[in-house]
């Protein structure tokens, strides 16, 4: 593949949304970016406490912890509280992770972002409260598609780039994109989750984290990287959408990374010449030649033929009707996630690692 890109034509750009348009939009971004940034430096107030809600069932477990399904007490309304477990965050040395998670949530206002509603902690854990995104994760309906069309992943993957364009606007590089931190809302539309390996970006970072079939190539080499490495993921991403798996995949972590860093893969033969074309672009080794991160900036992307009938404005203001709607019967409804066996919320009679979370 590496060879093909640099014989990749141009044919396959379509010059729907112009650079005025960017332009406007950017004007646009300047201004949510500023109030990111303002309501970081105000530090959101938060009184809640783990008894103003009802826990429910559990809607995803992680290394450190544990995301519910909570109905507010006074309010009504449907949460997910994720329950970070402080003694495995500093175990696992992901104090600084967990701070950045927390800032950043915060911070975020953007229709294909989730963001933070209520925080709290007490002797064992730190939490997160988020609105409740009922239509289960990506992961869940791509299981049981095993695919999707190119339609659907294109309505998708519109949502995805908009949401990565206002993160990197804001400073940041996300670093986890996959299906499983892509939720679904009650409407079809996504919602990224998940800002445990989020941070802020000041010129380059060096550390490996990620998911191993999503790792860009200079992550894996430790060379130092910045926001291509998400745009390395969106082509991942969008490989996986139409084939069903990713483009490099093993039995073992160390030979996905052997696969990635060759950046040969193959394309199935039911991809369209202009998926193709636009992951030759995405899943390029060389960050100078990636889509994301050449002069056009987005518009490589959003004019780029493989997206020519996505309305970007229209995307935007949730007017593209979604291509499938996940069926819910009530805000608080389950049926779109795999669910888990409840746990007890662990107690303690003192204030365990009280240090190390003083500022949170
Ligand atoms: N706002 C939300 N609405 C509905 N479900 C959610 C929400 N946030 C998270 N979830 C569910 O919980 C799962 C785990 O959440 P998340 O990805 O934030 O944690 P994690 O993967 O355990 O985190 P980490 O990678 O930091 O250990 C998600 O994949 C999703 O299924
Ligand atoms: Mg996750």
């Amino acid at each position: 593949m590496a060879e093909d890109v640099k014989e990749a034509s141009t044919s396959q750009l379509s010059t729907g949304y112009s650079a005025a348009k960017q332009e406007e939009y950017n004007i646009y971004l300047k201004k949510i970016t500023s109030l990111f940034h303002q309501k970081i430096a105000k530090k959101m107030d938060s009184s809640a406490k783990l008894t103003d809600f009802e826990r429910r069932t559990i809607l995803g477990t992680g290394a450190y912890g544990v995301v519910y399904l909570v109905k507010h007490i006074g309010a009504e309304n449907y949460y997910a509280m994720k329950a970070l477990e402080k003694a495995k965050i500093v175990k696992l040395k992901q104090i600084e992770h967990t701070y950045n998670e927390k800032t950043i949530l915060c911070g975020l206002d953007f229709p294909f972002v989730v963001h933070m509603k209520y925080f709290f902690k007490d002797n064992v854990y730190i939490y997160f409260v988020m609105p409740f995104i009922g239509g289960g994760e990506m992961f869940f309906h791509l299981r049981n598609e095993s695919k999707f069309n190119e339609n659907y992943a294109k309505f998708y993957a519109s949502q995805v780039l908009l949401a990565l364009e206002y993160l990197h606007a804001c400073s940041l590089v996300y670093r986890d994109l996959k299906p499983e931190n892509i939720l679904i809302d009650r409407v079809g539309y996504t919602k990224l989750t998940d800002f445990g390996f989020c941070k802020f970006l000041h010129g380059r970072t060096w550390t490996l984290c990620g998911t191993p079939e999503y790792l860009a190539p200079e992550i894996i080499l430790s060379k130092g990287y910045g926001t291509t490495v998400d745009w390395w993921s969106f082509g991942v991403l969008i490989y996986e959408m139409c084939a069903g798996y990713p483009p490099f995949f093993a039995s073992e972590p160390m030979k996905v990374y052997e696969k990635i860093v060759t950046g040969k893969y193959r394309n199935p033969a039911h991809f369209s010449p202009a998926l193709i074309d636009l992951l030759s672009h995405t899943l390029v080794l060389d960050v100078t030649r990636r889509f994301g991160n050449l002069k056009n900036g987005m518009l490589d992307f959003k004019n780029h033929k493989w997206f020519s009938e996505i309305n970007w404005d229209h995307i935007f203001n949730g007017r593209t009707p979604a291509p499938f709607v996940p069926k819910t019967d009530s805000p608080g409804d389950t049926q779109q996630f795999d669910l888990y066996d409840t746990e007890k919320i662990k107690e303690c009679s003192f204030c365990m690692f009280e240090k190390e979370f003083k500022d949170f």
